[in-house]
């Protein structure tokens, strides 16, 4: 059967792969992203770690009845235990470990309340950095709101519809539409545009929308006019087909408590159903390597020169042709 996508379905960059909440001292969880199974533990030493979930002994999944212990994790079948960089600690009925009893590990950043994973083709090092967030446990801004969907289509698709200035208008119905002027830095995208939104009291209000996008997995959308409101996009491949999207709201408290709520509650569902009038095209929509596009559209070519970065695989584009078509895969 034809790929939907000709390209990887995991681009290179940082994942999130669980909520830092979901991962007690001592916890382990059972995980399915990037077409693997792995398996996340946190340490008696409180440290994140991430492996493959199979065990190299007999094949049992680390996930499902590993037992931390300190910073290992011991299997479940037969008590072989795992470090974090998943080599063999112990084998408990056995003196020797036998050589190349280990399981692959993965590199781990934990910050702003996501545990994150680096993905590489060849498993080279990380060439960016998840940076801290000042609105995270920030005693002015709410607890994150989140909103997870399960979508059948490719990350790069999700990424280059914000760079698709005509559909606001055509599926989201947006009458002012935003007119940012991007910059394309290394791994990061950023966007400043002034926007009119609707407010829950009905009137518009004038404001702003500031788009800073690291690689395909990791996205901060900060809105002002109706509240302040932060808006951190996590997209995570979890096979070919598939991606999970979710959708982490903090807004800045308004002195009322009540208004807060209210007003936030309104401004996420809004940008929440903004998706999902998103998610029916892209479950069905097909990707042109040479989309026909008009003069106004040149974002989704600049976009497309950008995202070949995170495709090791694509050979660099020569020079003369950076300019001329969108097409993101080599001929
Ligand atoms: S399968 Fe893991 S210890 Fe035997
Ligand atoms: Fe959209």
């Amino acid at each position: 059967m034809k790929k939907r996508f000709p390209l990887s379905p995991n681009p290179v960059g940082w994942y999130a792969v669980a909520l830092s909440e979901q991962l007690a001292v001592g916890g382990v969880l059972p995980l399915s992203y990037l077409g693997q199974d792995l398996v996340a533990f946190r340490g008696d030493d409180g440290v994140a770690r991430v492996l493959d979930a199979y065990c190299p002994h007999l094949g049992a999944h680390l996930g499902h009845g590993g037992v931390v212990e300190g910073a290992t994790i011991r299997c479940p079948f037969h008590g072989w235990s795992f470090s974090g960089e998943g080599s063999c600690t112990k084998v408990p009925y056995a003196a020797k470990i036998p050589p190349g009893a280990r399981v692959a590990s993965w590199l781990v950043c934990e910050r702003n309340g996501f545990v994150m994973i680096w993905y590489h083709p060849t498993k080279a090092p990380p060439s960016w950095d998840i940076p801290a967030i000042a609105e995270y446990q920030n005693e002015a801004w709410t607890p994150f709101t989140r909103r997870r969907w399960k979508i059948r289509t490719n990350i790069h698709e999700m990424g280059e519809n914000g760079h698709d200035g005509a559909h606001f208008r055509y599926v989201h119905g947006l009458r002012n539409l935003p007119a940012p002027e991007p910059r394309f830095e290394g791994p990061t995208y950023t966007s400043h545009a002034s926007t009119v939104m609707d407010t829950p009291f009905g009137g518009v209000i004038e404001g702003t929308l500031d788009i800073h996008s690291l690689g395909f997995g990791v996205g901060y959308v900060r809105f002002t006019g109706v509240i302040e409101t932060l808006l951190v996009s996590t997209v995570t491949p979890l096979d070919d087909d598939h991606v999970e999207a979710m959708f982490s709201f903090t807004v800045r408290k308004l002195p009322d408590e009540g208004a807060t709520a209210m007003v936030g509650a309104t401004f996420i569902d809004e940008v929440a159903h903004q998706l999902e009038q998103d998610i029916p095209i892209w479950e069905h929509k097909t990707f042109l390597e040479r989309p026909l596009l008009c003069e106004s559209e040149g974002p989704i070519g600049a976009f497309r020169r950008w995202a070949r970065q995170f495709y090791p695989e694509l050979a660099p584009r020569p020079a003369r042709t950076e300019r001329a078509l969108p097409v993101l895969v080599e001929e």
